[in-house]
């Protein structure tokens, strides 16, 4: 196991009827802006609950932030942050609204060009306006991490940012929020979830116990759980499952450690700013290709994954590497997430343009060892046609 330091200040409360907390976090001096999407949190009654929990407090509102944040669409909001003098920011809704209200906390703050927060990975934020959330789409982990991606639209580019001025002071995870997601989404939600504990997890032994152990039962919920909620999206108890998995999967503690992977995330970051994919699906997409693409330099973790995860314990160490990898896409298709880019009605001419953004965001040595450069991108997404 290597050296790590663990700090993650964000106060969590889980449950039904939850959301009453936040009468308990946001005193009635403050002023608050309630930042949230497209409008399901309208149409659920998650937003009557949160307006119900600060009924005392002076609240104002900023909607239309889209999925995959727009940098465009935040620069509105931190005009309204600064004109009306907030002086904290509720994020309601999934990843995308926490991960904008990152940015907008930031560029409150920032006295440059806001784009500078996203160039310097964060580097440049020295203070941010306090935020809390109000989760609703079980996935990203935003809503205990320090990470933010926003998409400039103008340019099509996907970018992250991570400072730890931007972790939420807390977050209500009410499974009950999450009944009213799509199909589609509930789905993207548990292959991301999945797809970070992998990150985390299939790269070389460094007998990290615990790091392990805690990845092969957050695996093992989710593939359990996943199927039960696309059957019965009022599961509660599926639901919480889900919801504290996909929490815990992006929370640091995976991390502490080990060696990650993330060259699934950095390609398919740029397969949604290109084309507009869901990130669930861009991962579903890429993730297997990089193993087939790894397959020996990753062998010692797929054969204890199959194992721990799939009971796969027969037949050569590459043949056993090799049904793990097709029981993950299997899983990915049972959940309605589709594993081929033919699927999404993309072919191998978007590959010179996936590598060209790589070059250009300057994300050129991928992988747990670095040595994914776009050559070998260009290669691997041969392997997802
Ligand atoms: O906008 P509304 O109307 O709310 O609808 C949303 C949106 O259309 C809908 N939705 C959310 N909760 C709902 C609901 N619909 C009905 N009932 C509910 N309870 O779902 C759609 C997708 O929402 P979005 O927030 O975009 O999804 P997700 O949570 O999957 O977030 C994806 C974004 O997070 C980033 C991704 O790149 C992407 O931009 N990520 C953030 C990470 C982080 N901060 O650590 C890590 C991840 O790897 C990921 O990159
Ligand atoms: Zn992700």
């Amino acid at each position: 196991m290597d050296n790590f330091t663990f700090h993650n200040p964000a106060r969590i409360h889980f449950g039904r009827g939850q959301i009453s907390q936040l009468a308990n976090e946001i005193t009635p001096d403050m002023r608050v802006l309630i930042t949230y999407g497209g409008g399901s949190i309208k149409t659920n009654g998650v937003l009557d609950q949160v307006k119900a929990a600060l009924k005392d407090v002076t609240v104002f509102e900023f909607g239309g932030i889209e999925p995959n944040p727009h940098y465009e669409t935040l620069q509105k909001a931190i005009e309204v942050v600064k004109a009306e003098k907030i002086d904290f920011l509720l994020a309601v809704g999934g990843g995308s609204v926490i991960d904008g209200t990152k940015f907008i906390a930031a560029g409150a703050k920032y006295q440059g060009d806001t784009w500078d927060i996203i160039e310097s990975r964060g580097g440049v934020v020295t203070d941010a306006i306090p935020l809390g959330c109000v989760l609703t789409l079980a996935a990203t982990g935003s809503e205990m991490n320090s990470t933010s991606v926003v998409t400039r639209a103008e340019t099509q580019d996907k970018l992250f940012f991570s400072s730890s001025h931007v972790f939420p002071l807390f977050s209500v995870l009410d499974p009950e929020t999450t009944y009213t997601l799509p199909p589609r989404q509930t789905a993207n939600g548990v292959v991301d979830a999945y797809v970070h504990t992998l990150e985390q997890y299939i790269t070389y032994p460094v007998n990290a116990k615990v790091q392990d152990a805690l990845a092969e039962g957050l695996l093992n919920t989710l593939k359990e759980e996943g199927p039960k909620v696309l059957e019965n999206p009022t599961d509660y108890d599926a639901r919480a499952n889900i919801m504290w998995a996909a929490t815990m999967a992006l929370n640091g503690l995976l991390s502490t450690g080990t060696p990650g992977d993330w060259a699934t995330h950095l390609i398919g970051q740029e397969i949604t700013g290109l084309y507009g994919l869901d990130h669930g699906q861009t991962l579903a997409i890429v993730m297997p290709a990089v193993w087939k693409y790894r397959k020996a330099a990753k062998q010692a973790k797929l054969v204890q994954y199959a194992a721990a995860v799939w009971n796969i314990t027969e037949g050569s160490a590459d043949s056993i590497a090799d049904q793990a990898i097709t029981a993950t896409e299997n899983f990915f298709e049972q959940m309605g997430i589709k594993t081929r880019l033919a699927d999404y009605g993309l072919g191998a001419e978007i590959i010179p343009a996936v590598t060209a953004k790589l070059e250009e965001h300057g994300h050129v040595a991928l992988g747990e060892h670095g040595d994914i450069t776009p050559k070998e991108v260009a290669e691997l997404l041969e392997l997802a046609l």
